[in-house]
């Protein structure tokens, strides 16, 4: 895979895991995020391995670069304020999470980096996977918008007619990236002709 570099070298990425539906959302991040030389940091919610496998056949595949960090520690530098990451994405991100991203519990490391990104308001975003939606889930999702989040439902779209499930996800990645701010050739926008056969990464 092509490295290509980003306008901001130095862009620092959280991306948090959880156990929803969506793993390959997850991979197609990791796998663009590296590919445009983003700073890649991971950590996964106890639940997420299990929806990895039973999505996943080959499991996830963390590219060398990506720094990955444990749930169950706070030695992480954006546990605290003094050192947030630039953006968090959770993705794909359960409704269990979001509630308690909602209620600040900060009860372990990805939930305390999600308070500090929204403290220090830096840029959260939640791809959230759940449908239909209940009440609870939408004021959870109301209250981290009035908190400064981002919540990014894994929505894909269908109108440049995708070939195969990664250009699905990538549908919703490239949303992804618009909003972590990384300039990117992943896909095709509305209107506009596929820039070159580079927009393609192979499949996993
Ligand atoms: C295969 C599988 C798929 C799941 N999909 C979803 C989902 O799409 N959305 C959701 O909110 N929970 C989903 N769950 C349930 C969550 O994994 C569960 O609520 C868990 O407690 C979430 O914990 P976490 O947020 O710490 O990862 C799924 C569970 C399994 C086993």
């Amino acid at each position: 895979m092509g490295q290509e570099t980003t306008s901001d070298p130095k862009l620092r990425v959280l991306v948090g895991v959880t156990g929803a539906s969506g793993a390959i959302y997850t991979q197609r991040l990791l796998q663009h995020l590296c590919r445009y030389q983003v700073q890649t940091h991971l950590i996964m919610s106890p639940y997420a391995s299990q929806v990895i496998e039973a999505e996943l056949p080959g499991g996830l595949v963390v590219p060398d670069k990506v720094q990955r960090h444990q749930s169950k520690s706070m030695n992480l530098p954006f546990a605290s304020g003094s050192n947030p990451p630039d953006a968090m994405v959770v993705v794909p991100c359960s409704m269990g999470t979001l509630a308690r991203i909602a209620q600040g519990t900060s009860e372990d490391a990805m939930l305390r980096c999600a308070d500090v990104v929204l403290k220090e308001r830096r840029k959260l975003i939640l791809v959230t996977r759940e449908t239909p939606l209940n009440l609870i889930h939408i004021r959870n999702m109301e209250a981290v918008t009035e908190a400064g989040g981002v919540i990014m439902p894994a929505s894909p779209h269908f109108y440049h007619q995708p070939k195969t499930i990664e250009e699905i996800a990538d549908t919703v990645v490239t949303r992804i990236l618009d909003h972590i701010g990384v300039q990117h050739q992943v896909g095709s926008r509305w209107q506009q002709l596929l820039p070159e056969a580079s927009s393609r990464i192979p499949d996993r």
